[in-house]
This record gives structure tokens, sequence and C-alpha cells, in this order.
């Protein structure tokens, strides 16, 4: 049923296009796309939107342009369907109201006049995507900012600054959007980290993988979309994927997938011949519906320092079922391949994670918090200790690494920079530990640690005063 009212949409859009049908036959025959679309104005846009898109026309032709070859444009939704505000929301864009009083200008008039905000929500977007957003406000991506903030020392003990946060963390994880001097806090926005908080409540920003004003879901469907997030030494999944056979498979064939294929239709062995971080976490695939919710088709927490059930997380426990999540992704394998193959993977990837668990993080663990209640290493501040920061990069770097190359086929990732860098690790770890054990004696700390001047307090608008 609501998806009813989108549908009516685009059949408004399709009449649109036809009545405009005498102008693309035009650039059809010309043989060449013009530089910038033309855009006919519907009857049935109100003149305020008109005027939206007529003077950023003029004032952002490489915004107009984005807008105009997006599906949004042909199903005739407009700026002011997204941007509409109210006068009295807080983040309603005040200096806005400035453009209509430009009177040499012509859309620049009073008559014109409507309230916006720069920042379009999920819940902006519900409106029309109803399920995609309700989906996404369940995945861990929406609700990160209440995730680090419950286990990330960083954040905890302050050891980084607020600007450092700002443009690395919470470039990714995403900011709460905060209000200063009429217009947008710099320190919180520009912004499209994936867990962003709004001052409508709802959490996200869809822009981090549809960029605006495109839209895209063959962006979205490509790996790069999420390796602007997923890589480095502490998430590599694109490097990862780009080293399996899968990736070298898009490399060489990925000219060829049709990756405009309509929502919800693009299939494997037809539209593709190997998966991307999509198809496996997102797509629809045989029996599996597409989700917004990247939380969904997992078995395992394999970024957490012991890796557990992604049920039994307590910062943000899964409502899901691992076995049931994990058939899921053995159903999008088997549109490729054989049970016995796929089989094989997940029993690899198991055992992976046990040896692991067993033989890397749990001594390890227990080492370091001998030293922590012994006093030898002082618990109050991580990072401050080398032992702190080799028992982190054990598990937070070479320890996921060697669990994702499992996962996701990636040997040089599963070994040399995954199970041999954790041995390496392991052997200074140990001794350094045992050798301040046997004397009793206490690790250097170090005295200046810089730039530890982050806010501590955990944000009032998610966890309350
Ligand atoms: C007469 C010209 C004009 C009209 C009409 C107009 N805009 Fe703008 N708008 C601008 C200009 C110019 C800027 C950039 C202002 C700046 O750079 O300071 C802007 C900025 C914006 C911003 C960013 C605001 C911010 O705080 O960052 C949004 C969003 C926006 N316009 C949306 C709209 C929508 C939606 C409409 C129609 C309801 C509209 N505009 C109508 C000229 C216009
Ligand atoms: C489908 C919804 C949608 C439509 C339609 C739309 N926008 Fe946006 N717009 C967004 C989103 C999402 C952002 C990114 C901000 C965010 O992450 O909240 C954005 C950002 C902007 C910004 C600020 C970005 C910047 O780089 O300064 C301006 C200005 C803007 N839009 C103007 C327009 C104009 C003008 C139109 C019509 C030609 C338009 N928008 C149509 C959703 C939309
Ligand atoms: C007023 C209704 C409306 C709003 C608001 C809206 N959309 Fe859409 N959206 C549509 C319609 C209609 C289509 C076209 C469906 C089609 O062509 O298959 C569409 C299509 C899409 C697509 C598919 C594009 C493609 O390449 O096939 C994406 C992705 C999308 N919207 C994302 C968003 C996001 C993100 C927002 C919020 C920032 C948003 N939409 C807001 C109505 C809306
Ligand atoms: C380049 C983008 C990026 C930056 C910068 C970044 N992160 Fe992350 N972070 C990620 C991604 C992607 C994951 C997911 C890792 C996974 O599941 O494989 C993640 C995972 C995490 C987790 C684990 C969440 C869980 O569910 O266990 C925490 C905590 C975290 N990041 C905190 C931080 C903090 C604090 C900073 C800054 C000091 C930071 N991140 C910087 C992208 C980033
Ligand atoms: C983590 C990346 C990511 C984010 C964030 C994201 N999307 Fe998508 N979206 C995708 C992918 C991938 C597809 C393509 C699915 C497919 O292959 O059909 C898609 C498809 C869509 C479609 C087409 C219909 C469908 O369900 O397949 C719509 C509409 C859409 N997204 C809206 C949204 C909205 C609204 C938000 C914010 C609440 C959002 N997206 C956030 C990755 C994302
Ligand atoms: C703007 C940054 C960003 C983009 C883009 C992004 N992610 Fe993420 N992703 C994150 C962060 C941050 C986390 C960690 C959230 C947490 O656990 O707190 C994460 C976590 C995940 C997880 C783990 C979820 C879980 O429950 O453990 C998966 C799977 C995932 N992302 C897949 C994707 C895919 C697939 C795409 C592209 C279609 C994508 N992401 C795009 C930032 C991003
Ligand atoms: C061939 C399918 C496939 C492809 C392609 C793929 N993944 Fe994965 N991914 C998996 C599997 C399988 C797991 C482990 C699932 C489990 O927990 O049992 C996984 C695990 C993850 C995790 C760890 C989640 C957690 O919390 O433990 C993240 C994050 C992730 N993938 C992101 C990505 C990104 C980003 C890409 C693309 C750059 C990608 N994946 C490509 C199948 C795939
Ligand atoms: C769209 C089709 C498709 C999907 C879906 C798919 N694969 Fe593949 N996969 C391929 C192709 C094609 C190859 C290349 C086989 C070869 O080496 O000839 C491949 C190769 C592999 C390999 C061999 C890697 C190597 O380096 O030899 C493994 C293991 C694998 N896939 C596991 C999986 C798993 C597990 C899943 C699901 C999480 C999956 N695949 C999903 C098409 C797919």
């Amino acid at each position: 049923m609501k998806k009813l009212i989108c549908y009516a949409a685009l059949i408004l859009g399709l009449t649109g296009l036809i009545m405009s049908g005498a102008h693309m036959a035009h650039a059809q025959s010309a043989g060449n796309l013009p530089k910038v679309k033309e855009f006919r104005i519907e009857r049935s846009m109100p003149p305020q939107a008109v005027a939206c898109i007529e003077c950023h026309k003029q004032e952002h032709p490489g915004l107009f342009g984005d807008w105009a070859y997006s599906r949004h444009a042909s199903a005739n939704v407009t700026c002011y369907d997204c941007h509409k505000a109210e006068e009295f929301d807080p983040d309603v864009s005040k200096q806005h109201y400035k453009q209509y009083e430009r009177s040499e200008v012509k859309w620049g008039k009073r008559e014109y006049k409507v309230p916006v905000a720069a920042a379009v929500t999920p819940k902006d977007c519900s409106r029309c995507h109803p399920d995609e957003a309700k989906q996404y406000s369940q995945s861990k991506h929406a609700n990160t900012i209440e995730i680090i903030w419950k286990i990330d020392p960083w954040l905890n003990n302050g050891m980084n600054s607020d600007f450092e946060r700002t443009t690395g963390c919470f470039h990714c994880h995403g900011t709460v959007l905060k209000m200063k001097d009429d217009t947008l806090d710099p320190q919180t926005w520009p912004n499209t980290g994936v867990g962003r908080l709004n001052f409508d409540g709802s959490k996200g920003s869809c822009t981090s993988c549809h960029t605006r004003h495109r839209f895209s879901v063959m962006e979205a469907r490509k790996p790069e979309a999420c390796g602007q997030c997923h890589l480095g030494p502490d998430h590599p999944q694109i490097e990862i994927f780009m080293e399996s056979k899968h990736g070298d498979i898009y490399t060489a064939f990925g000219d060829t997938y049709n990756w405009n294929a309509a929502p919800g239709t693009w299939t494997p062995g037809v539209d593709y011949r190997a998966p991307t971080c999509a198809s496996c976490h997102m797509s629809g695939s045989g029996s599996v519906m597409t989700s917004h919710d990247v939380t969904e088709r997992l078995a395992w927490e394999t970024q957490a320092p012991l890796t557990i059930r992604p049920e039994n997380f307590k910062p943000f426990p899964a409502k899901v079922n691992h076995e049931v999540e994990r058939e899921k992704m053995k159903v999008v394998c088997m549109q490729c391949h054989g049970k016995v193959w796929t089989d094989g993977h997940f029993v690899r990837l198991d055992k992976n994670v046990k040896e692991y668990n067993e033989v890397y993080f749990k001594p390890a663990d227990k080492i370091m918090k001998d030293l922590w209640s012994k006093g030898l290493v002082d618990k109050t501040k991580m990072f401050d200790e080398e032992l702190e920061v080799e028992y982190y990069e054990l598990w937070h770097h070479e320890g996921r690494r060697a669990r994702f190359g499992a996962a996701m086929m990636a040997p040089d990732y599963a070994w040399w920079h995954g199970f041999y860098e954790c041995k390496k690790r392991y052997v200074s770890f140990m001794e350094k530990a045992q050798d301040l054990i046997k004397h009793n004696q206490k690790a250097y700390k170090a005295a200046e640690f810089p730039n530890a001047t982050g806010d501590t307090t955990r944000p009032k608008e998610i966890f309350g005063e």
C-alpha cells in the first residue's frame, strides 16, 4: 500500500517523460548528449519548487546536473520534496530566506519563499522509501554513534582531540548535528557518516552510499561505495575484496556488468558474474531479499576483540539468529557455487575464528588483565603504555585482518597481513609482559601523550543527561 504512493509518483514522472518526448527525440537524433540536460518544467510542480530548480540551475550547475540526470527528476521528485522544512525546525536555513529578497533575479521573489534545510535525513526519504529507511534504522550502520561511545577507549579516555575526531572517526561514523550562530556547526557539518544523528531524531545519511543528487543504485552496488570507509589497517575490506577472485573478476569484467538493473532485479549470473560487497551483504539474491540492514547475513562479530555471535554483542545485540543469517549468506553463494564448495568455505571460516580466539586473543587478553590488575600497567588510560598499543593492534589490526581475510577469500590478508603479523605481535607482546611480571616492574608510561584533549561526555542526544 505504502509503495503505491511511490508508483503513483513514478507514473506521473513517466507521463512527464512522454510529454517531453519531442525534446528527447531531438537530443537522440543529434547523436550527442547535451552538457547539461534540458529540463522541461511540469505543470504539476508548485511554483516554489520551480524556483529552486531554476535559481540553482544558475547558481550551482553541478548540483543541478546531478539531480536532472537522476531517477528522481524523471519522477518529478523536486528539491522541495526533500529539503522542505518548517520555520521552527532547529536546522532551518535562516540565511536562505535572503535568496527571496533578490529582486535582480527572476526566481528570487517573496512569492516563492519557503523554509528549507540543508540536511536531508532518512526520515525525509522514508516518506517515499519506508522499507529502506526502516531496515537501515535497525542496522549497526545507523546505530554506530551509540556503539562507539559504549566501547571505544579513544573516546571514553579522551585520547584524541575533538578536531581529530571530526576529520577522522566522525567522518565515517557520523556526527551529532549541531547549530552554531544560526548555521550548521562546522565541527559537525558537512558530514555524511553512516550513523549521523539528525535533528529529527533519525540516524544516518542515505547519501553515504547513494551520493546526492544522483541517488543511484549503480553507485551503491560498486565496491568503491563501501571502500570509502571499509579500508585501511583495521578494516581493509576493499583491499581484501580487490585481492579475492571475486575482485579479480570485477576488475576484468566489471564494465560488462548491468549495474543499472532496476532495484531488486539485479541478478547473479544475468547482470554480473562475480559478487561485489553489495551482492553478498545487501542486494536481493535468489530467495534472499534486498536489505538495508548490513547486520543481516552475518554469523560472527569478526571485528570484536573476542569473536562472538551477533546476538551476544552486548553494546548492540543483533535481533537475529546467527544460524538463519548464515543460511541466507549461503543462499547468496549458491546462486553461483555448489553446496560442497560453499559449505567448505564456511567450515574454514569457523575454524579460523576459533583458532584466532583460542590461540591468540584469549592468552594475550588474560595476561593484559593480569598486568592491569597488578598495577604494572596503568588501567586508567589506554594507549599511553606500549603494551596497551600492542594488545590493541593484536586484535584491532592483525587479528581482524586474519579473520576478514578468511571470511572474504583473501589469502594474503588471512596469512601475511593476518596470522603472520599476529605471531610476530604475540611473541613480542608476551615477552615484554612476562618480563614486567617477573621483575614486578611498572611499564614506562608516555609522559606526554599528544592531543589527549577530547570531550569524554557521551552525547546526551543519545544517552540522556
Ligand atoms: C533566487 C535563488 C534561489 C532560490 C529560489 C532557491 N535557492 Fe537555495 N540557495 C541559493 C543560493 C545562492 C545558495 C547558496 C548560498 C550561499 O552560498 O551562501 C542556496 C543554498 C541552498 C541550500 C543550502 C543551505 C545551507 O544552509 O547550506 C539548500 C539546501 C537550498 N539552497 C535549497 C533550496 C530549495 C529546496 C529551494 C526551493 C524551495 C531553493 N533552494 C530556492 C539560491 C536559491
Ligand atoms: C531525493 C532527495 C533530494 C532531492 C530531490 C534534492 N536534494 Fe539536495 N540534498 C539531499 C541530500 C541527502 C543532501 C546531502 C545532505 C545530507 O547528507 O543530509 C543534499 C544536499 C544539498 C545541498 C547542500 C550540499 C552542498 O554541497 O552544498 C544543497 C545546496 C542542495 N542539496 C540543493 C538541492 C537542490 C537545489 C535540489 C533540486 C535541484 C535538490 N537539492 C534536490 C537530498 C535531495
Ligand atoms: C517524494 C518522494 C521521494 C522522496 C522524498 C525520495 N525519493 Fe527516492 N525515489 C522516488 C521515486 C518515485 C523513485 C523512482 C523509482 C524508479 O524510477 O524506479 C525513487 C528512486 C530512488 C532510488 C533508486 C534510483 C535508481 O538508480 O534506480 C534511490 C537510491 C532513491 N530513490 C533514494 C532516495 C533517498 C536516499 C532519498 C532521501 C535523501 C529519497 N530517495 C527521497 C521518490 C522519492
Ligand atoms: C575510514 C573510516 C573510519 C574511521 C576514520 C574510523 N572508523 Fe571506526 N569503523 C569503521 C568501519 C568501516 C568499521 C567496521 C569494522 C568492521 O566491522 O569490520 C569501524 C568499526 C569501529 C568500531 C567497532 C564497532 C563494533 O561494532 O564493534 C569502533 C568502536 C570504532 N570503529 C571507533 C572508531 C573511532 C573512535 C575512530 C577514531 C579514533 C574511528 N572508529 C575511525 C570506519 C572508520
Ligand atoms: C551502505 C550503503 C547504503 C546506504 C547507507 C543506503 N543504501 Fe540504498 N541501496 C544500497 C544498495 C547496495 C542498493 C542496491 C540494491 C540492489 O542491488 O537492488 C540500494 C538500493 C536502494 C533503493 C532502490 C530500491 C531497493 O530497495 O533496492 C532505494 C529506494 C534506496 N536504496 C534508498 C535508500 C535510503 C532511503 C537510504 C537511507 C535510509 C539508503 N538507501 C541508504 C546501499 C545503501
Ligand atoms: C560512510 C562510511 C561507510 C560506508 C560508505 C559503508 N560503511 Fe559499512 N560500516 C561503517 C561503519 C562505521 C561500521 C561499523 C558500525 C559499528 O559496528 O559500530 C560499518 C559496519 C559494516 C558492517 C558490519 C555490520 C555488523 O553488524 O557487524 C557491514 C557488513 C558493512 N558495514 C557493510 C557495508 C557495505 C556492504 C557497504 C557498501 C554497500 C558499506 N558498509 C558502506 C561505515 C561505512
Ligand atoms: C563473496 C561474498 C562477499 C563479498 C564480495 C564481500 N563480503 Fe564481506 N563478508 C562476507 C562473509 C561471508 C563474511 C563473514 C560472515 C559471518 O559473520 O559469518 C563477511 C564479513 C564482513 C564484515 C565483518 C562483519 C562483522 O561484524 O564481523 C564486513 C564489515 C564486511 N564483510 C564488509 C564487506 C565489504 C565492505 C565488502 C566489499 C569491499 C565485502 N564485505 C565483500 C562475504 C562477502
Ligand atoms: C555471482 C556469482 C558468485 C557469487 C554470488 C559468489 N561467487 Fe564465489 N566465485 C565466483 C566465480 C565466478 C569464482 C571464480 C572461480 C574460479 O576460480 O574459476 C568464484 C570464486 C570463489 C572462491 C575461490 C577463490 C579462489 O581464490 O580460488 C571461493 C572460495 C568462493 N568463490 C566462495 C564464495 C562464497 C563463500 C560466496 C558467498 C558468500 C560466493 N563465493 C559467492 C562467483 C560467485
